[in-house]
């Protein structure tokens, strides 16, 4: 489809413009809400552009950098060449780019983790100030003026709404046939909030359209590239065992009637080990799953062409590159069975808890007590953030983290005495799973949490370490929770200091 095509309204043609122009009306300090969310739906050609005027600008001395809210991550035309020239100075929320990562570690970009699903609240509450600019990617503008989403809807008409300048990039590279597939509906704003009427992940409560004050857009730029589509590598072993035993595990919970037969609505995280997951359930004999997930991924698109899953709600996709082709050649098969909702309505706890939702999530490492943590590495290291995990895990019916017993080629448990950093509390854990096994930990005390963990998840190698640590603990006193607080972290310290947390 020609760029002409994507742009319907006639009133807004003389404000298409080059990339170069429309940043310029970015100035130094503006706080810039972006679209996007993992890797789809983000500005493309604006933020390179941006990324060019920042650089002269230092070059010359001057100051230019600029706060940055989006959805969630973007990708290297986004997040990777703002962060390689230094141009933002604050970023909220979710980052995976390498590049941003750094600034983030190092200090020059001030980064606020936050649940995905209370960014929209946050801004709302007006403790960042107010919105310069929004820079959201579209697919089209109808003649109406109406706008039509691309691959994420994210916090976009939120932004269109704050922004007190607005720039639109409309990419032809994204299917006109997203047309109808967002669901677009505002929480109310005054409390108490009105309820959110949606009693099923395939309800549609709002409008397929967002809506601008075209007074406000100063920009109209035209692209055609493409979303980050990560490749998966194939499940290793690792990721079908820990997949194995999750569905041995739902298989129960079926049999004991506690998932009814029509099952329970699906949140998964995204990952090699998510798709393996998602790979594993689409073998199974459940039928007519239904997902209420934040992101679609491969294994769900696999599951709605063959029935298996009838309904995929979320806010974006996050594709491989064939998988993406895939789903772009053949949009007709899949259009009926996916809503794209804002990411305040896919993450908010009244629905997660109304659905009943089942959350399965990756993490960094787990403590043996069932804490886990999603989002640093060694303590003090930011990977990505904690995304929507802790939204849907507070609050889901139940709540499963899975991980490989060990990282970088054995040099790591990923089952410490203690973890590093708490994302997830141990009561909003319910089960944790390993290539080793299933620990399910409801209704358990610390200390028979803890010998399940070290039973059940942890490598044999680091199994009588575990043991050691866990009853120096219990010859301290036998406390409620048997720590042992002056080697707590020992293995991290010992990581930092020789590369390895064996002895
Ligand atoms: N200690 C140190 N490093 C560890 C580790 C540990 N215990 N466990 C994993 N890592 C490292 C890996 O070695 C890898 O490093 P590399 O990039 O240098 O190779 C990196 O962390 C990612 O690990 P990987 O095994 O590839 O897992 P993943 O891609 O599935 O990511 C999380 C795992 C936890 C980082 C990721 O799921 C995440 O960011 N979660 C938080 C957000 C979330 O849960 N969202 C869910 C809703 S979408």
């Amino acid at each position: 489809m020609s760029q002409e095509k994507r742009i319907h309204h006639s009133g807004l043609q003389h404000k298409i413009c080059s990339a170069e122009d429309a940043a310029k009306w970015i100035k130094h300090g503006d706080l810039v809400g972006v679209s996007g969310f993992t890797g789809s739906g983000y500005p493309k050609a604006v933020p390179g552009a941006l990324a060019d005027r920042i650089k002269q600008a230092h070059s010359e001395g001057e100051e230019f950098q600029i706060k940055v809210l989006t959805g969630a991550s973007t990708g290297p035309q986004m997040d990777g060449v703002l962060a390689e020239v230094n141009g933002v100075s604050y970023r909220s929320s979710f980052n995976t780019d390498p590049k941003m990562r750094e600034r983030i570690n190092n200090g020059d970009t001030t980064y606020f983790d936050m649940h995905l699903g209370q960014v929209a609240s946050f801004y709302r509450s007006g403790a960042i100030g107010d919105m310069d600019v929004a820079i959201i990617e579209l697919s089209s503008i109808r003649a109406d003026g109406t706008l039509i989403a691309s691959s994420a809807v994210g916090n976009n008409q939120l932004w269109l709404n704050s922004a007190k300048k607005v720039i639109l990039e409309v990419n032809s590279w994204q299917p006109a046939e997203l047309e109808g597939m967002h669901d677009i509906w505002e929480v109310t704003t005054t409390y108490p909030q009105e309820i959110i009427p949606l009693r099923n992940p395939s309800d549609r409560i709002g409008v397929d359209y967002m809506t601008v004050d075209l007074d406000k857009v100063v920009a109209i730029v035209e692209t055609n590239s493409h979303d980050r589509n990560t490749p998966f590598s194939p499940p290793d072993d690792n990721a079908r065992m820990i997949a194995g035993h999750l569905m041995e595990f739902l298989k129960d919970e079926m049999k004991e009637g506690r998932i009814p037969q029509e099952f329970l609505p699906l949140q998964s995280g995204v990952g090699n080990v998510a798709n393996a997951v998602m790979e594993a359930l689409s073998k199974e004999d459940f039928e007519n799953l239904m997902a209420y997930t934040e992101v679609i991924q491969d294994g769900m698109l696999t599951m709605l062409e063959s029935g298996k899953m009838s309904v995929a709600s979320a806010t974006s996709f996050s594709l491989s590159p064939d998988k993406v082709q895939y789903f772009n050649n053949n949009i007709h098969k899949f259009r009926d069975k996916i809503i794209l909702r804002p990411q305040e309505i896919s993450n908010h706890p009244e629905i997660i808890r109304r659905l009943g939702c089942i959350a399965m999530n990756a993490a960094i490492e787990i403590d043996i007590f069932g804490n886990v943590n999603s989002t640093h590495i060694m303590g003090t290291r930011m990977m990505n953030g904690i995304g929507g995990s802790g939204d849907f895990a507070r609050n889901s019916k139940l709540t499963i983290f899975m991980t490989p017993s060990l990282a970088k080629n054995g040099a790591i448990s990923a089952i410490v005495p203690m973890v590093s950093r708490v994302d997830h509390a141990s009561m909003d854990v319910h089960a944790v799973v390993t290539e080793h096994g299933l620990a399910d930990l409801r209704g358990l005390s610390p200390k028979q949490r803890a010998e399940l963990l070290i039973e059940k998840c942890a490598h044999p190698n680091f199994r009588p370490l575990l043991r050691e640590y866990y009853n120096k603990g219990l010859d301290n006193g036998s406390m409620y929770t048997p720590h042992h607080l002056k080697e707590a972290l020992s293995w991290h310290e010992r990581f930092v200091d020789t590369g390895s947390m064996l002895p």
